[in-house]
């Protein structure tokens, strides 16, 4: 057996019942053998503001450090007006901050989203791979999870209720840590 592959989750939203920090509870139960699923709570990350991205706020700091630590990233973004929630932007730029100081450079990343409309997060999922261009971060293309009209995937506690949504969850899973590992493997020999 090899090393675990350890993997941060995060999700965009603050909101207590929000369908997407219950999709990162179903992910972390759908974590396959030989990979490990941390979450983080992005609610105490402060506005970005470059005056203090030398000297970052505790969160910010604790943040970065388990974003650095981790072999692989999970994204689970909601969509706003057509892009990602500005919570969610806001960690990413305060990570990658000072500049020369980026927690993404070179992690793989996967993403997945629910909303409650019929695009399941496609547009905000498509803002979020275009911001992992200029992150240098590696993104598993496929398979793609958009989890569409949220509200009938989850029962009232939060729990994913939805078969084919639950089978797509286990398979970026097992994707994003193959993903890594094949990067890690590439790396050794390079
Ligand atoms: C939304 N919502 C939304 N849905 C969508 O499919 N496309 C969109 O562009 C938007 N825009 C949008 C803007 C703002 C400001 C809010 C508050 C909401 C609805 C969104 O999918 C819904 O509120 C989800 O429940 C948000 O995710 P969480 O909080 O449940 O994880």
């Amino acid at each position: 057996m090899g090393e675990i592959i350890h993997i941060l989750g995060f999700a965009g939203s603050l909101r207590k019942e929000s369908f997407n920090r219950s999709a990162l509870r179903a992910a972390v139960t759908l974590i396959p053998q030989g990979a490990r699923l941390d979450t983080f709570e992005l609610d105490a990350i402060p506005p970005f503001n470059e005056d203090h991205e030398h000297e970052p706020p505790q969160a910010v700091r604790a943040f970065k450090t388990a974003v650095k630590a981790a072999d692989a990233i999970l994204i689970v973004t909601p969509e706003y007006n057509y892009s990602v929630p500005g919570v969610l932007k806001n960690a990413i730029d305060w990570a990658s901050r000072p500049y020369g100081d980026s927690a993404w450079d070179g992690k793989p990343v996967g993403v997945l989203g629910a909303s409650v409309g019929t695009l399941g997060t496609a547009r905000a999922q498509y803002h979020l791979r275009q911001m992992f261009v200029f992150l240098n971060m590696f993104p598993l293309n496929q398979p793609e999870v958009m989890i569409a009209q949220a509200a009938e995937k989850f029962d009232h506690e939060g729990n994913l209720k939805d078969q084919i949504t639950t089978q797509k969850i286990r398979e970026l899973l097992e994707t994003l840590t193959e993903w890594t590992k094949s990067l890690q493997k590439s790396k050794t020999l390079g």
